[in-house]
């Protein structure tokens, strides 16, 4: 009878440790990524077979950085697109820069970076292209040239 119970008790105890291990697995499998709590089991399965793992997802996105000729003067022309619009096309007193060729507009910064004068409103292009480093103007020559050619 005793052997019984103590049987009974272990068999017990580890249908428990078994639960508690699966709880414990399941919960640290996914862990470090941000999962939607509700895509697990067969929808994460899914998720993966579509996108890859996130470890790939991410390799992707560098990969993508790294072949896109523009992504060191994205940031910048964010700031520059306040004055003169997302793509270039100017606004009022703002001068559209799109359709110019990158020449000109390395010119045109260059004489900016410099203090010189090309319109009546060249000291507003003073402080903007002072901080450019010569190699931001060229990216953002070409840049322009080739994603604003309208
Ligand atoms: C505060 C508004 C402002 C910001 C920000 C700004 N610009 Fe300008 N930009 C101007 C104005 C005003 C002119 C006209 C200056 C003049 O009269 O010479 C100009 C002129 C220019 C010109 C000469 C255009 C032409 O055909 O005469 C270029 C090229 C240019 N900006 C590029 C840039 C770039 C690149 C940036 C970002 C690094 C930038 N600008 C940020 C206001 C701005």
């Amino acid at each position: 009878m005793r052997g019984n119970e103590t049987f009974f008790l272990l068999f017990g105890l580890c249908g428990f440790m078994f639960g508690l291990l699966t709880w414990t697995y399941d919960n640290l499998e996914y862990k470090g990524y941000p999962r939607n709590s509700s895509c697990t089991g067969d929808c994460y399965v899914q998720y993966v077979k579509d996108n890859g793992t996130p470890a790939e997802i991410e390799m992707r996105k560098q990969a993508a950085a790294a072949t896109d000729p523009f992504s060191s003067i994205k940031g910048l022309w964010s700031g520059c697109a306040a004055c003169h619009g997302q793509k270039g096309e100017g606004m009022g007193v703002f001068p559209k820069l799109a359709g110019q060729s990158a020449e000109s507009i390395i010119e045109k910064l260059t004489v900016y970076k410099n203090r010189g004068e090309v319109g009546n409103m060249s000291s507003t292009m003073w402080a903007q292209a002072g901080q450019l480093s010569e190699s931001d103007i060229n990216t953002l020559g070409e840049f322009i040239q080739e994603t604003m050619n309208d």
